[in-house]
């Protein structure tokens, strides 16, 4: 597939099957995080790796928005350093790689924001000084996926030339 293939395909996935991911596919999910570039390359993410039941079922009970996790094949936690003001960029920049690294073999994934840090802080151990930027659930789609289902405001909706509100119909 090709980068404007994947990205144009990729949904957010929430229900998954139980086909087993391989380990292999794993690692290159998350290579495919840490060749992502950061501001001043301080690389200040960290990652783990969830995929005991146990342990998705920890991560389920500790989500406000993400109980969804519980069926994931696995999980990645993405804790960010605070200290950097582009810590989320970061995060959100590595998030969208693993996500089409995944896709690009036919891994599904979902990503959730809301948690219950203490429950999670104290579940996995999490050091005090990073903060849990989302959970990312991972597995192959339980239901096949048909088309082009993507909603989205269109290209004039959100993007202007030259300055904010002069039209950019001119060049669509
Ligand atoms: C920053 C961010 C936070 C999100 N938080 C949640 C969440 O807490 N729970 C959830 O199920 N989905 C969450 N999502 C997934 C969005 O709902 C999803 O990306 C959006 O609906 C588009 O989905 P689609 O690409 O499948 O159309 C989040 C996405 C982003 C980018």
């Amino acid at each position: 597939m090709n980068t404007r293939e994947c990205i144009a395909t990729k949904l957010d996935i929430r229900e998954f099957s139980s086909d087993e991911v391989s380990t292999n596919s794993i690692k290159e999910i998350l290579e495919s995080a840490r060749k992502t570039g950061s501001g001043l390359n301080t690389q200040h993410w960290r990652f783990i790796l969830v995929r005991e039941k146990d342990n998705l079922k920890k991560l389920s009970d500790s989500s406000t928005s993400g109980q969804w996790i519980i069926g994931a094949n696995f999980a990645i936690i993405i804790l960010t350093d605070p200290k950097y003001s582009f810590h989320l960029l970061d995060a959100g920049r590595l998030i969208q790689n693993m996500q089409l690294s995944a896709w690009d073999e036919g891994i599904g994934s979902g990503i959730y924001t809301g948690v219950i840090p203490d429950q999670m802080r104290k579940h996995f151990n999490l050091p005090s000084n990073l903060n849990i930027s989302a959970v990312l659930g991972f597995g192959y789609p339980k239901n096949r996926i048909k088309g082009n289902t993507k909603n989205r405001k269109s290209i004039e909706d959100i993007s202007s030339i030259e300055s904010y509100g002069r039209s950019i119909k001119e060049i669509l």
